[in-house]
């Protein structure tokens, strides 16, 4: 069985999204992977409570108890490792992640990012978009490298931006995407559909396409 581990730091709406799809599927017998943990560096995290409705194991790693980025990062390493993933999905994981940690699962590490990459990396990205005035927005989901939202692109939603959009009414159009494109992105990464290679997210044409998504208002 392959087994996901994810990382969240709050509301976990793409933790459930993906655990709902891997249940209405039954990837446990139709692709033989499960998620085995949900881990958040915030001990109030509204997604623990859902994981445990799940009956999935919850932990907590608060990153204020430590000192310094690399204790924190070693102390989720432990935790993390224990369950020797072979997917570990960031879903609203609000630390970036030093090579320290990214290099020690090398390929195995997927993020969502609420922009089309490479554009609006970091925060405030529905604002950011509404600002520059681009007609066009949405989400990506890539592999983790150090390189802040820098990874390899495995999969794009492309969402409408309307001139009545505040960042809130984009924000919540954009996550009913995350919700769709992530499930399918984690999916194709458990069953081999998608590899990380040569820092390419390596895909068929059929992949690819089952990989992109353009919404519809
Ligand atoms: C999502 O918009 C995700 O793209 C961003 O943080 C938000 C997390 O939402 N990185 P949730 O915790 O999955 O509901």
């Amino acid at each position: 069985m392959k087994k996901v581990v994810v990382l969240i730091s709050g509301r976990g709406s793409n933790f459930v999204a993906i655990e709902e799809t891997a249940l209405r599927e039954r990837w446990s017998e139709t692709i033989g992977a499960q998620i085995v943990a949900v881990i958040s560096n915030r001990p109030q995290a509204k997604g623990l409570t859902l994981a445990q409705e799940y009956g999935i194991d919850t932990a907590v790693v608060d990153h204020t108890a430590y000192e310094t980025r690399e204790a924190f990062e070693e102390a989720l390493y432990e935790v993390v490792a224990r369950y020797e993933p072979d997917l570990i999905v960031l879903a609203g994981f609000m630390r970036i992640l030093t090579e320290g940690f990214v290099n020690r699962f090398p390929g195995k590490i997927l993020n969502i990012h609420p922009a089309i990459l490479p554009s609006f990396k970091g925060l405030d990205t529905h604002r950011r978009a509404i600002e520059a005035g681009v007609r066009v927005h949405g989400t990506t989901v890539h592999y983790v490298t150090p390189a802040l939202d820098g990874g390899p692109i495995i999969a794009q939603a492309v969402v409408p931006v309307l001139p009545s959009d505040d960042e809130h009414r984009l924000a919540d159009r954009v996550l009913i995407y995350e919700h769709q494109i992530y499930a399918r992105a984690v999916k194709a990464c458990l069953t081999g559909a998608v590899r990380c290679e040569n820092g390419r997210a390596v895909m068929d044409d059929k992949t690819s396409l089952y990989l992109t998504l353009f919404a519809k208002v």
